[in-house]
């Protein structure tokens, strides 16, 4: 049976939010870099723009993205990292929910208007059940605005290979603009280990 690898870390260990909330905090007070996507995602888009963060986890991109004047609303499944993103960055909106179903949880929280960029990024993509693939696809391409783009990022190791997710892609109506291998804009290549995938509707 497909299931959310999320969902499945956190049943098998209760901890498991709480853990990764505590390393973002230590890397974030220790200086680690953590904003190379809020630089790539902040390039892509004019002043002020309205962006989705899917699979926003603590916040770390949406809420630097608010800071730099984006409007920004994140929708993650785990309650407490919804609850930490929204006490660390309260200039953006958050909301809990799945992403597998954008359009419900977005119309439910008054979220109607379409966006400029949506961001999925820190391997979001590869955590999903195999069936919360293509609805989490069509709902980008449901939500965003005509000349929008999604930026998604994920390692290529993890059981989403990166061809079966550009069909994915394109089934849902969105069509690859650009493929790098890292968020500081190298190629990518058949070796890359990793995917960068600015996306536009078809
Ligand atoms: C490794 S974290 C990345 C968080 C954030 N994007 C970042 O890069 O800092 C993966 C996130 O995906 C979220 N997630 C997994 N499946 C989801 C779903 N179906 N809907 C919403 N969020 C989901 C998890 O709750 C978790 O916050």
């Amino acid at each position: 049976m497909s299931t959310n690898r999320w969902t499945s870390a956190v049943e098998q260990n209760p901890g498991h939010s709480a853990w990764y909330i505590e390393r973002f905090r230590k890397m974030a007070a220790s200086g680690a870099d953590l904003a190379g996507e809020v630089r790539f995602v902040d390039a892509m888009v004019g002043r002020g723009a309205r962006v989705l963060d899917a699979g926003s986890g603590t916040g770390r991109v949406g809420g630097r993205l608010a800071a730099l004047g984006h409007e920004v609303v994140g929708v993650d499944l785990d309650p407490a990292l919804v609850a930490e993103a929204r006490a660390q960055f309260p200039d953006a909106t958050w909301h809990q929910g799945t992403i597998a179903d954008l359009p419900g949880v977005l119309a439910a929280a008054g979220q109607d208007a379409p966006f400029d960029a949506i961001v999925c990024v820190g391997n979001v993509i590869t955590f999903l059940a195999d069936d919360e693939r293509l609805p989490t696809l069509d709902g980008f391409a449901r939500v965003l605005a005509p000349e929008g783009r999604a930026a998604l990022g994920f390692g290529a190791g993890r059981g989403y290979a990166v061809a079966d997710f550009l069909d994915d892609a394109r089934s849902a109506g969105l069509v690859p603009d650009q493929l790098l291998g890292t968020w500081d804009l190298r190629p990518f290549t058949e070796d890359s280990d990793f995917v960068v995938a600015l996306l536009r509707r078809a």
